[in-house]
This record gives structure tokens, C-alpha cells and sequence, in this order.
């Protein structure tokens, strides 16, 4: 029952495991307080002034909804009551050639704490991952966590950004699609993509993370933060 519902509802980050957590640890840095819970599915990050990036799969299930804003609570970054509207969303057109499950959630107050996004390429960089999860069992509220992967990322064109799993396991929390994957340069961190749900070729030995890059959807992205977001 659990793998079934598990299987149908994420097949995004662990596979064939029974606890949603794997190799995750909890977010432990307030640079974290700009991801937001989206639903009790997805995940997304704050942009511009006022706006959230996440999957467009996650919105379609919550098109006029409200997000959740954390906050900083001995010395982890927790679920709070503070929630914000989406007053209105968009996404990019749909193409053959690059990720499209993006969309950008328009909220009804600025929150002044947007990350930056980066145009540079990622190809074999080290990445990060953040994204809200059930820990363990989905009636436990749900964490944010934060992980590092060690493998490098890949690029492919029509799929998005790629990390190797060696393991099949590592990785962070399930149902955690739209959130964002960092990379980081010194002290900054940088928004480079977007969980979209899927893994490929998933085994217990080996499977990819997949996340739709910002940067083939660069024009859109900033057309939309700034007609929208800031
Ligand atoms: C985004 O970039 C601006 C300009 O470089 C900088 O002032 C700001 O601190 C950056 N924001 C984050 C969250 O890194």
C-alpha cells in the first residue's frame, strides 16, 4: 500500500525506499527561509519581490491557492502559519526541446527575500537540493531539508539538468517537486533549477535527478519576474 501510493504520487527522488528521508539533513541555515511550501505536494522558492518559482504540475493543483512562508526557529528552518496568496501564475510555452514544467506564482505581498537565479551553466558543478518532505510517514508535518549532492551535474537539452544517484537512494524528502536546485559560488547560492518529479532509469542502484533548468527558460523567466515580481 504505502510503495503503491508512494510510486503514484512521487516518482521523483527515492524510488524503491521506505523512508522518505534518505540521506537528507534538515535545513539548518536561514539562507533557507525562502523555500516555501506550494502544497502538500511541492515545493518552490521565492523570486523577485513578490513571486515563487516552482513546477507547473504543482500549481495545477493549486492555481489560486497560498503558500507557506517559514521561519527560523532554533536554529532550523520550520513550518509556520504565515501563509501568502498566489493571485496569479504563468509558465513558459510548452517546446520539444527543453523543460517546460515551470511556472512562476504571483503573490499577493512582497516578501523582499528572493534568491537570484543564474544564467551560467551547471554542467559539472556541485549542486544542492531543498525541498519540504513528509518525514517518514505522511501524518508527520512536514521538514525542510537541504542536501548536497556529490556527484556533479549534467546537462541534457530536452530534459533539464541531471544528477547520477549512484546509489538510487541519496537524495532528500519525497514530494518535493518544484523546488529549486542551488549552486553555489563562495557565500552565494544560486537558483539553477526546478524540481520536476521525474527520475530516470530508477533502481535501486542507480537512478538520475531531474530538474528543468532555468536558464533554457531564461527569457521567459525574466520577462515574467519583471512585468510580475518585482
Ligand atoms: C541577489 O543579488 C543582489 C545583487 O547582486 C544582491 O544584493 C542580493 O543580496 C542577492 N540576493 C541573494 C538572496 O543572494
Amino acid at each position: 500500500m504505502k510503495t503503491s501510493l508512494f510510486l503514484a504520487l512521487s516518482a521523483a527522488w527515492i524510488p524503491l525506499a521506505a523512508q522518505a528521508i534518505v540521506n537528507g539533513r534538515f535545513a539548518t541555515s536561514p539562507f533557507l527561509l525562502g523555500v516555501v511550501k506550494v502544497n502538500d505536494d511541492c515545493t518552490g522558492a521565492l523570486i523577485g519581490n513578490k513571486c515563487v518559482l516552482t513546477a507547473h504540475h504543482c500549481l495545477a493543483r493549486n492555481r489560486l491557492g497560498e503558500v507557506m512562508l517559514p521561519e527560523y526557529k532554533s536554529s532550523v528552518v520550520v513550518e509556520s502559519t504565515k501563509t501568502s496568496k498566489i493571485i496569479s501564475s504563468f509558465e513558459p510555452g510548452y517546446s520539444e526541446r527543453r523543460c517546460y514544467d515551470i511556472q512562476i506564482a504571483v503573490l499577493a505581498e512582497p516578501h523582499n527575500r528572493g534568491y537570484n537565479l543564474t544564467k551560467a551553466s551547471v554542467q559539472g558543478q556541485s549542486v544542492a537540493v531543498a525541498g519540504w518532505g513528509f518525514l517518514g510517514d505522511y501524518t508527520i508535518p512536514k521538514v525542510l531539508e537541504f542536501f548536497q549532492y556529490t556527484s556533479k551535474a549534467k546537462i541534457v537539452p530536452s530534459e533539464g539538468i541531471v544528477v547520477p544517484v549512484p546509489d538510487g537512494a541519496s537524495g532528500i524528502a519525497f514530494r518535493d517537486s518544484g523546488g529549486p536546485l542551488f549552486v553555489c559560488k563562495g557565500a552565494k547560492c544560486y537558483v539553477a533549477g526546478v524540481a520536476n518529479g521525474k527520475a530516470d532509469g530508477s533502481t535501486l542502484m542507480n537512478t538520475q535527478h531531474l530538474w528543468c533548468d532555468v536558464r533554457s527558460n531564461w527569457a521567459w523567466i525574466t520577462e515574467t519576474v519583471k512585468a510580475k515580481c518585482l
